[in-house]
């Protein structure tokens, strides 16, 4: 495995651009990383350079394909993308259905990429409570909870820590840990609330990623933060916080090649 999870009592925190460009960042330090999305926007597949134009994803084909996996796209070097894919209303409902009342619909469509050893697999969830989240949650190896530096950010918090969560039943192991995105020193209601959630969150706060417009400049140009400007801050910041991932999970670097079915979908 491990097993990464990405979710946010918040829409709009930066869940899908922290998940590809930490995929990258996992990826670029020798590991086989594979970015999952479980949200219907189907928007992580726009950071690895796949067309707007091309709707190839899982979901469609889930109640038939017993595996997954022969979706997956090559997107780079030890770099790997299950998408989402575009599909009918009619085939989300069914898909988020089969999450909620199969409780071995997901580990059996994820069975060889679950199974494979030392892949990471970084999910992308949607926003809040979901289907994805709550069948997603017992497999995950650790929840990282994207936040603004805002105060409708911090007024979620309560949502998150409540027992039981609302947000998922997190690893007993490595729980949850917060990352504080888009933080901009120049404004003073984001230092006041960041210095807030300092306090509040101590060692659950992993890490902080400053606003920075190459990052959005990044995802316009469907790359990683890496390959459109490395010596940016939100790069560097995001480097950091794939190291404290690989510390937390203890995860070695050099982790094989990820099982593909031939013939399928040309990848
Ligand atoms: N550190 C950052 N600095 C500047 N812009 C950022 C940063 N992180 C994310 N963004 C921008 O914020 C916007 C929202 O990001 P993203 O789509 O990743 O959020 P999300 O939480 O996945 O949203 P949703 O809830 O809709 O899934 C995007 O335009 C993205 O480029
Ligand atoms: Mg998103």
């Amino acid at each position: 495995m491990p097993l990464i999870c990405v979710s946010s009592p918040k829409g709009g925190v930066g869940k899908t651009t922290l998940v590809a460009n930490l995929a990258y960042a996992l990826a670029r330090a020798g590991n086989k990383v594979l970015a999952l999305d479980l949200d219907v926007q189907n928007s992580l597949r726009l950071h690895f350079g796949v067309p707007f134009s091309d709707e190839r994803g899982y979901v469609a084909t889930s109640q038939e394909a017993h595996d997954w996996s022969s979706s997956i796209f090559n997107a780079g070097s030890n770099l790997f993308l299950l998408p989402y894919g575009v599909v009918t209303d009619e085939q989300r409902l069914t898909f988020e259905s089969s999450l909620a009342h199969d409780k071995n619909f997901l580990s059996r469509g994820l069975g060889s990429v679950l199974n494979y050893p030392g892949l990471i697999i970084v999910a992308d969830l949607p926003q809040g409570p979901s289907a994805a989240l709550s069948a997603l949650s017992p497999l995950s190896d650790l929840h990282l909870i994207p936040l603004m530096a805002d105060p409708a950010s911090m007024a979620t918090v309560p949502q998150v820590e409540e027992h039981p969560p609302m947000y998922g039943h997190y690893n007993p192991r490595h729980g949850f840990r917060y990352v504080v995105n888009q933080a901009n020193s120049r404004r003073q209601i984001s230092r006041d609330v960041l210095n807030l959630m300092e306090e509040r969150f101590g060692e659950r706060l992993l890490g902080v990623v400053h606003q920075d417009e190459c990052v959005a400049e990044a995802g316009a140009a469907q790359q990683s933060i890496f390959n459109f400007h490395q010596a940016s801050a939100a790069a560097f910041d995001i480097e950091i916080l794939a190291k404290k991932v690989v510390d937390i999970l203890g995860i070695s670097v050099g982790n094989g090649t990820i099982p593909q079915k031939p013939g399928k979908q040309g990848f």
